[in-house]
C-alpha cells in the first residue's frame, strides 16, 4: 500500500487551505483528486479502473457510473474493459500503472492471475482496490468492496424453499437443476456455498431430486458445475444436455438454481426450446443483477427472481473509499474476517443485495431510478 506516496498527500491537504478550497470546487461533499507535488504545485490524482467485459450489462453501468463519479469530483480516471481475456486485462493494469495511475480499482477476470502485474502496482506505491471480485493470491491488494456474496447465494436458497413451501410442510419430491458461476471468479464459490448450504439439506433427504446428478457432494465441488466465462451460451447447452439426457416423457425440472442473470438467460432459452411454457410447467428459477433482459423476462414469467445490487452503492463506496485513501483517512471497512485471498485478509466494505420480483420490479427498479420504466416496457 503506497503510504508514502499518499502520506505525502495527507500532509499536503493538512497543510494548505489552497489545495481543500481547489478541492471544495470539485465536489460539496467529497475531497477530490488533487496531490501536491513536490515543488508545491498540484497534480490530479490519477484512478485507474479495470473492468472485465463489456459483454454483460452490469460491467458498462458500474463503470461508467464509477468513472461519472470519480470525473466529477476531480480525479484523472482511465477506465478499461478487458473483454473477458485475463492476458489483455493484465496489460491494461500494467499500463495504469506505467502511466502514473495512483489507486486502482479492479474487478478481475481471474482472481488468481494478478499477483505478478500488482507487485509492480505496489513497487509504484498504487493503492489497489479489489472491486466486487477479490483479487487472490497476492500480498498487494488494500480493500476491498463488494456485496455481501454469500448472502446472495442464501437468498437464491431460501426463495427456492420458500416457494416450493418446503418448511411448511410441502414434501416433494421436486425436481432441482443447480448451475454455478465461473471457476475462475472468487465470488461464484460464495454465491453457491450461500444457496447449497440452504438447499442440500433438503437434496440429502431427498425432497430435492437433482436427475442430472449434478449436484456437488460438498459445497468445496462447486466447480464440477461451473459455467466458465459466465457465458449465457455455455448454460444454455449445459440446461439443453441436461433436459435432453435426464427429462423422459413427462419428467419436468421443477427448479433451476441460477447463480446471476447470465445463466439465468441461457437456461430460459434451453427451457423454451424444450417447450416449457411460462405459467404452466416453466420451473423456478433464480438470478442475480437485475439485468434489463432477465427483469424482461420476470415480467413475463419466465424468471422468478433476481438478486439485485445497486452497483450505483457499490460506486459510491469505492468513491469514499477513494477520497479517504487520497486524504490519508482511516478507510472505512465492516468486514475484516471473510475475504482470506490465500495471502492475507483483506479488510472489506460489503453492502447488502436484495431480491426483486415481478412484483417489485415497479417500485424498486423503476422507484429508484435503476431502469426507466420505458425500459422495461412498463
Ligand atoms: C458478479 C456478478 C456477475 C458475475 C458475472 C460476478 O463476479 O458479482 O454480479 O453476475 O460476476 O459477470
Amino acid at each position: 500500500m503506497s503510504l508514502r506516496r499518499f502520506g505525502r498527500i495527507t500532509a499536503a491537504l493538512a497543510a494548505t487551505t489552497l489545495t481543500v478550497g481547489a478541492l471544495g470546487a470539485c465536489s460539496a461533499e467529497r475531497a477530490g483528486g488533487a496531490e501536491e507535488t513536490s515543488d508545491g504545485g498540484s497534480e490530479t490524482t490519477m484512478v485507474g479502473i479495470a473492468m472485465p467485459t463489456r459483454s454483460l450489462e452490469r460491467w458498462n453501468n458500474d463503470g461508467s457510473h464509477l468513472e461519472e463519479l470519480l470525473g466529477d469530483a476531480g480525479y484523472e480516471t482511465s477506465l478499461q474493459y478487458a473483454d473477458n481475456k485475463v492476458d489483455q486485462q493484465i496489460t491494461q493494469i500494467q499500463n495504469m500503472v506505467n502511466e502514473g495511475a495512483d489507486i486502482l480499482v479492479v474487478a478481475s477476470i481471474d482472481g488468481t492471475a494478478l499477483a505478478p502485474v500488482l507487485q509492480d502496482a505496489a513497487d509504484e506505491d498504487v493503492t489497489v482496490i479489489a472491486y466486487d471480485r477479490l483479487i487472490n493470491e497476492s500480498e498487494n491488494v488494500d480493500y476491498y468492496a463488494t456485496f455481501d456474496n454469500e448472502l446472495v447465494g442464501t437468498l437464491q436458497g431460501e426463495y427456492i424453499v420458500d416457494q416450493l413451501g418446503l418448511d411448511d410442510g410441502e414434501k416433494g419430491p421436486f425436481t432441482l437443476e443447480p448451475f454455478a458461476g465461473s471457476p475462475d471468479d472468487n465470488n461464484a464459490k460464495f454465491f453457491f456455498k450461500g444457496a447449497w448450504d440452504v438447499l442440500s439439506p433438503y437434496v440429502e433427504d431427498g425432497v430435492l431430486e437433482v436427475p442430472s446428478g449434478k449436484a456437488p457432494a460438498t459445497v468445496d465441488e462447486w466447480t464440477s458445475i461451473g459455467i466458465q466465462g459466465w457465458e449465457s451460451a455455455k448454460a444454455q447447452s449445459e440446461m439443453e444436455n441436461r433436459l435432453n439426457s435426464f427429462y423422459e416423457g413427462d419428467d419436468k425440472v421443477d427448479v433451476v438454481l441460477s447463480p446471476n442473470d447470465s445463466l439465468a438467460l441461457g437456461i430460459e432459452q434451453a427451457l423454451e426450446g424444450a417447450g416449457y411454457e411460462p405459467g404452466k410447467d416453466w420451473p423456478i428459477i433464480t438470478g442475480q443483477d437485475a439485468d434489463e433482459a432477465n427483469v424482461k423476462n420476470m415480467l413475463a414469467d419466465k424468471q422468478s427472481m433476481t438478486v439485485w445490487k445497486d452497483t450505483r452503492t457499490l460506486g459510491d463506496q469505492v468513491a469514499t473509499m477513494v477520497d479517504q485513501i487520497v486524504a490519508g483517512e482511516e478507510v472505512e471497512v465492516n468486514d475484516t474476517e471473510t475475504y482470506d485471498n490465500g495471502m492475507k485478509v483483506v479488510p472489506s466494505y460489503l453492502l447488502e443485495p436484495q431480491v426483486v420480483t415481478k412484483d417489485d420490479v415497479e417500485d424498486v427498479l423503476v422507484g429508484s431510478g435503476f431502469y426507466e420504466a420505458s425500459d422495461l416496457g412498463l
